[in-house]
């Protein structure tokens, strides 16, 4: 698997997610099975560059090759400025917001909503282009089916987008309208993968190995890109590639091999943020990771409380040994289902 000359160890990607895929979780997912993973989108805004958010979002500081940074914006000479800038901070790779439904993103014409003006979204991708490939820089494009069921523009988008000199396309299969309502489909995936000769990578509603192996047979892709189901579960991608390899399911991971990746990112976490920003935003990642065990509602509403590190991790730590003493194995995602369904008959 290339995007350009930049040869990936495998196909299964980390899905963009603002406020999720920063350093520390893309260095997780990295390290738990992903062959690749982009970060979180940066505004080609020059008056925001400078901002926390972007300073921190623009940090790659020890992130493994290859550095992959998703720009957005609705001005061609802007998105070029802004894939320069971020060239200059160590992206190896530069990604094009065409996907996002984010009401502040696409109420500034961004995100999914440059699909519905298609000149402007390929003067966006050629301006970015321009300023990629004299430095060797490669461009991919995420992008989602189209504007609306009437309206799935995304064969077309792609095939100029091709024409345009990008590297990679990744496709969530829903409409912007859809939001994230529905169910992906991925009848258009295929067909965007059928008219171009670049990657295509399938994105939505993947959320095991098995629905992994039924997207790539089904569509074509060349890689799979995943993004909630990774949320609390970074070895869903490791999960992927054993089922992929060997056609075998792997037992979940053992609770206490669990506790020690948590507590890993929780520390590369806090190394970002600060102690006081890290404790809170570390919050929703400990919540997802805990969800899936009995408890986790109630330990995530206690651990919400707690304002500083030490108190956070202790509280993990005790947690998390307790869980040990009556669940080896981090329960199936199928189980857990059942448990809440159990829970809400009860
Ligand atoms: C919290 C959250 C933030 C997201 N942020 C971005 C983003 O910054 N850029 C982007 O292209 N897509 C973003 N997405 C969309 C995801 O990359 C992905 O396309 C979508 O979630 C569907 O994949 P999934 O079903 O595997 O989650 C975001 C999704 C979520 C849930």
């Amino acid at each position: 698997m290339r995007i350009g000359t930049i040869e990936l160890p495998n196909r299964l990607f980390a899905a963009p997610m603002a406020g999720v895929t920063d350093r520390p979780f893309r260095r997780l997912c990295r390290r738990l099975g992903a062959g690749y993973a982009v970060s979180e989108m940066v505004t080609s805004r020059k008056d925001l560059w400078k901002s926390l958010k972007t300073s921190r979002r623009a940090n790659h500081d020890g992130e493994a090759a290859p550095i992959a940074v998703q720009i957005a914006g609705t001005d061609a000479q802007m998105m070029a400025e802004a894939a320069a800038y971020n060239i200059d901070r160590g992206a190896q790779i530069i990604d094009i917001n065409m996907g996002c439904p984010a009401k502040k993103v696409c109420s500034q014409w961004a995100g999914s909503a440059l699909m519905q003006d298609e000149p402007l979204a390929l003067a966006i991708i050629e301006a970015v282009v321009a300023a990629c490939a004299p430095r060797g820089v490669p461009v991919t494009l995420k992008m989602r089916t189209g504007w609306r069921a009437a309206q799935r523009n995304a064969v077309r988008l792609a095939c100029g987008a091709e024409s345009a000199g990008v590297a990679m396309i990744a496709v969530h299969g829903r409409t912007r309208e859809q939001g994230y309502k529905g169910a992906a489909e991925y009848d258009t995936i295929a067909a965007v993968k059928a008219a171009v000769r670049i990657p295509v990578a399938a994105n939505g509603d993947i959320d095991s190995p098995a629905k992994a192996a039924e997207v790539l047979a089904r569509t074509g892709a060349d890689a799979i890109m995943i993004g909630r189901a990774a949320q609390g579960r970074p070895w869903i991608f490791g999960e992927i590639a054993h089922f992929l390899a060997t056609g075998v399911e792997r037992p979940p991971p053992d609770v206490r091999q669990v506790k020690a990746w948590l507590i890993e990112h929780l520390h590369d976490h806090y190394g970002l943020y600060g102690e006081r920003a890290g404790v809170r935003s570390a919050r929703k990642h400990i919540g997802w990771t805990v969800r899936a065990l009995p408890g986790g509602e109630a330990f995530r509403a206690r651990m919400n409380m707690l304002e500083d590190c030490e108190a956070q991790l202790r509280a993990v730590g005790e947690w998390f040994d307790e869980m040990a003493q009556t669940h080896q194995r981090m329960p199936s995602r199928a189980a857990c289902i059942e448990d809440e369904t159990m829970l809400e008959a009860a």
